[in-house]
């Protein structure tokens, strides 16, 4: 090398670390002088609100320093239990909360949101038809959307849990279209959890050492749960694959994948309720990953508009591997699909496009 070039070289060296050291002094002083972060506000509309509240305010949505305000909004013949939800979070004395807002008034609920977990919805009740359900849902998603979209905070990011989740995720946007498309998701976590417990409960390992399971698709009993491209930490730090560790192709193929399917309905059955301690929990792994980043090498399951990624058709709200940095999502692109696999993936895609088009027909 030049004498000059490694003098350049020194020099640009030497400008790095004065920035690192003043960018380290800076934290310092802000750490000694108790300067906090701003609140980011949180929506949570619905029921389950009751199971994620209170994870949201320990941080375990946007991290243990990171002040929330929350906003609740429900239905008018719940508002005097939104009341007692309010009073008991007041009473739990959360340190990281702020603020908390109880109200049925969706502008009320919506000025000034960051994050939107929309939990509420229309449940399927005896002798409904998917339509009706469908249609009850896109009126109470287009007033919630409209609402979001003239006070939200600009870059609001919105997670849609409430059933079904892609295709009310898809009327949302439909009826804020100013929301970036990026920042409409559903929750398909719930599912990618699912698959985790069950890999780990057949190897008898750590869930925290089972990675990288896909689902795609709907959050509906035609969701794809995928192990092709799944690990497993090794004692010597490396990493197995979970088709390798199980050595039961025909168990991951068939009661493997209906377990986690059906998972939802079987909790239903035994609880006389559906999942909500879970369903709290993933909704904010998934805020959490999205806002703060997944760990090196690990993906996890949203479900996001598809952008034709993997054969899929564009415009839909599909469940897809992603990475999450600096606040954005990114598919996982370039993974080896197996024809298995394929069919599956396509016969989950069918049964959105047929969803999208019943919303859209009630739409009209
Ligand atoms: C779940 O997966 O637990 C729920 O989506 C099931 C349901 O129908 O509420």
């Amino acid at each position: 090398m030049e004498p000059e070039h490694l003098i350049l070289l020194q020099k640009i060296l030497v400008v790095l670390f004065c920035v690192a050291l003043f960018w380290k002094i800076i934290k310092y002083m802000c750490g000694l002088l108790n300067i906090e972060k701003d609140p980011v506000t949180v929506l949570v509309t619905g029921q389950i609100g009751y199971a994620l509240v209170p994870m949201i305010a320990r941080g375990a949505m946007l991290g243990p320093d990171q002040p929330v305000i929350l906003h609740m909004l429900d239905i008018e013949p719940a508002a005097e239990a939104l009341k007692g939800v309010k009073m008991e979070l007041i009473d739990a004395a959360f340190p990281l909360l702020r603020d908390v807002v109880a109200t049925t008034d969706a502008v009320e609920a919506c000025k000034g949101v960051n994050i939107a977990v929309m939990v509420g919805g229309f449940p399927r009740k005896e002798g409904m038809e998917r339509k009706d359900v469908m249609s009850k849902n896109v009126s109470i998603y287009k007033a919630q959307a409209s609402a979001l979209e003239k006070h939200a905070a600009p870059d609001c990011k919105v997670l849609v849990v409430a059933n079904p989740a892609n295709t009310n995720a898809l009327i949302l946007k439909e009826f804020a279209p100013s929301i970036p498309e990026k920042n409409i998701t559903c929750l398909t976590r719930l599912d990618h959890n699912r698959a985790l417990g069950q890999i780990s409960e057949k190897l008898n390992v750590h869930v925290s050492e089972v990675k990288n399971v896909i689902i795609w698709g709907n959050h509906f009993s035609t969701q794809y749960p995928d192990v092709n491209h799944a690990t497993v930490k090794a004692t010597n730090g490396g990493e197995k694959p979970v088709r390798e560790l199980v050595a039961n192709d025909n168990w991951l193929n068939t009661e493997f994948i209906t377990t986690v399917q059906q998972r939802g309905a079987a909790i239903i059955k035994a609880r006389k309720l559906s999942s909500a301690l879970s369903a709290a929990s993933a909704a904010c792994d998934h805020i959490r990953d999205w806002v703060l980043g997944t760990p090196k090498g690990t993906w996890v399951s949203m479900g996001v508009y598809s952008d034709g990624s993997y054969g899929v058709q564009p415009g839909l709200i599909f469940s897809f591997p992603v990475t999450c940095e600096k606040g954005q999502w990114s598919i996982v692109q370039g993974l080896k699909i197996d024809e298995f696999s394929r069919g599956k993936m396509d016969a989950t895609a069918k049964e959105l496009v047929e969803e999208k088009s019943l919303a859209y027909s009630c739409l009209n």
